[in-house]
This record gives structure tokens, C-alpha cells and sequence, in this order.
């Protein structure tokens, strides 16, 4: 049997760096699904396609290959780990996870990648729609200052050029779309472990997340 850990969240919760800490802890696979939502968004900017044109962005779900490498992640063989936390792409993101094709395209990706391995898979729909069957299910969640702080921190420390404020208005759409679309919106399930990391550092999450799970394996 393999082991499947969801972390769902809204954006800036600190979900990918713990994530990404677990799996290295556990020894697991890590899967960034909101990198895969953004490299089909960066393709699409990049071949111009209009946000509305619903099934040509499709297509492009569809016939892109999407592969993960740890944290790198290459788009038809290009890495693009660097264009995908662009702030055009942020800003656009949210019209692409919201089409339905797209959605189920990518769903039965990233269920591929994580079939017979033992994983950590981060995203927002992970719990209620990809893994349902997970046995470790956790929700992210910070304070909207917080969260536009730490990520405004991560693009800095990525050598973005960026505005506080830009990175809370894009935090605060990115948040209502991903919460009220239709398809698959962003919510945890009744047995999803709900954890406030406001007041929390990094390594504190960390340890709960890991205590919880060496507990329950
Ligand atoms: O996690 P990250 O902030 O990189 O995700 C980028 C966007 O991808 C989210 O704002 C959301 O619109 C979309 N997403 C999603 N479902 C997932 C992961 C990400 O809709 N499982």
C-alpha cells in the first residue's frame, strides 16, 4: 500500500515549502499541482491565446507534456521552473484552473504521477477531487497579511521585481476565484486537519504536519 499525504490551501499558506520539506523527511515524492496549472497558463500567454477561448486552452492541456523533477518542473522538455512564479502568470492563473477540461486533463496527470508511489501533493483540490482516498489530509491557512508578506518575501528572494501591494491584490483575487468557481473550488473535507500557520514559523508547521503523520503510519 502506498501513502498518499494531501496539503490543500489558499495561496501564500505555506504550503509548498512544508510540503516540500515533508516529502524530503519522509522520503516521498513531492507534487506541486499549482506548478501544473501554471505552466499551462505560461504557455498559454506565451502562444496568445485569449483567456475566454475556453477550448483552444484546453488543446494546450491536452497535448503539453508537464513533467515534475523534484522542485523543477519542464514544459514540453524546457524548464520553465523560473517563468511559471512570473507575475503575469499569477495574475491569469485563476481563469485557467477554473475550466473544466483543463481541470480533468490535469487531475488525471497528476493521479499518474502519484499512482504506486508514496506521495505529498499540494493544490487545492487535492483532498476532495484528486486524493480522496488519502489517509493524510491537511488545510493550510494564514491571515491574508501573512500570506501576501511570505510571498512577497519568496519572489523577492527569487530575484522578482514585485509590489507588496501588487502581491496582495493578486493573493486576494486569486483567493475569491479559486474559492467560488464552480469546478472543484478550494474547501477542506470534514476529516481535513485545519491549521492556522499565522503565528506559526515554518518549522513549527513542519513538526505537526511530521508528528501527526509518524503517529498515524
Ligand atoms: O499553488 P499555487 O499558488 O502555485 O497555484 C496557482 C493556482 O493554480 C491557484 O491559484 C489555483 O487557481 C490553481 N490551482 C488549482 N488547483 C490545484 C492547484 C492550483 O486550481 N490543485
Amino acid at each position: 500500500m502506498t501513502i498518499k499525504i494531501a496539503i490543500d490551501g489558499p495561496a501564500g499558506a505555506g504550503k509548498s515549502t512544508v510540503a516540500k520539506k515533508l516529502a524530503n523527511l519522509l522520503n516521498f515524492t513531492y507534487i506541486d499541482t499549482g506548478a501544473m496549472y501554471r505552466a499551462i497558463t505560461y504557455k498559454v500567454i506565451k502562444e496568445g491565446i485569449d483567456l475566454k477561448e475556453e477550448d483552444k486552452i484546453a488543446e494546450i492541456a491536452k497535448n503539453s507534456s508537464i513533467t515534475l523533477e523534484g522542485e523543477k518542473i519542464f514544459l514540453d522538455g524546457k524548464d520553465v521552473s523560473y517563468e511559471i512564479r512570473r507575475p503575469e502568470v499569477s495574475e491569469k492563473v485563476s481563469y485557467v484552473s477554473k475550466i473544466k477540461k483543463v481541470r480533468e486533463i490535469l487531475v488525471e496527470k497528476q493521479r499518474a504521477i502519484a499512482e504506486g508511489k508514496n506521495v505529498v501533493m499540494d493544490g487545492r483540490d487535492i483532498a476532495t477531487v484528486v486524493l480522496p482516498d488519502a489517509q493524510f489530509k491537511f488545510f493550510l491557512t494564514a491571515s491574508l497579511a501573512e500570506r501576501a508578506k511570505r510571498r512577497y518575501n519568496e519572489l523577492k528572494s527569487k530575484n522578482l521585481q514585485i509590489d507588496y501591494l501588487k502581491v496582495l491584490e493578486d493573493i486576494k483575487n486569486r483567493d475569491k476565484m479559486d474559492s467560488q468557481r464552480k469546478e472543484s473550488p478550494l474547501k477542506h473535507t470534514d476529516e481535513s486537519i485545519v491549521i492556522d500557520t499565522t503565528y506559526l514559523s515554518e518549522q513549527q508547521v513542519l513538526d505537526k504536519l511530521y508528528n501527526i503523520v509518524k503517529e498515524g503510519l
